[in-house]
């Protein structure tokens, strides 16, 4: 675990603690200041993922209402718009019209529990 933020590393963003995610879940992010897209994070026993909200078929935020990215089972991403189906560990389509495609991956940074991630992460 990474506990200083050396000099040369990009500009970070608190995104919230890693409690604040429930296991087995998903929170969505606004989109930093100045920049377009939001992000999420989905927390299972892989550990947190953050990716880019916004679906590589069309582009638009996958999420139907807050925090809703994943099925009712719990085991996929989901995007609300036509249905298309991501792994949770690594953001790959599995089925849908976006299939063979990937959602965009976040470099984190888990520093004390809590989860950072680069300043331009979605602009
Ligand atoms: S916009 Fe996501 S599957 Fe079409």
């Amino acid at each position: 675990m990474d506990r200083l933020i050396p000099e040369d590393r990009p500009a970070l963003r608190r995104l919230c603690r890693v409690d604040e995610i429930p296991q087995g879940g998903a929170k969505g992010f606004a989109p930093a200041p100045g920049c377009f897209t939001g992000l999420f994070a989905v927390r299972q026993a892989g550990g947190v993922r953050v990716y880019v909200n916004a679906c590589p078929h069309l582009g638009v935020s996958l999420d139907w209402a807050p925090d809703r990215f994943l099925t009712a089972d719990g085991q996929h991403i989901v995007c609300s718009t036509h249905g298309a189906l991501f792994r949770p560990d690594d953001g790959a389509c599995i089925h849908g019209p976006c299939m063979g495609a990937a959602l965009e991956a976040v470099l984190i940074h888990i520093i004390d529990e809590i989860v950072f991630v680069p300043e331009s992460a979605g602009c």
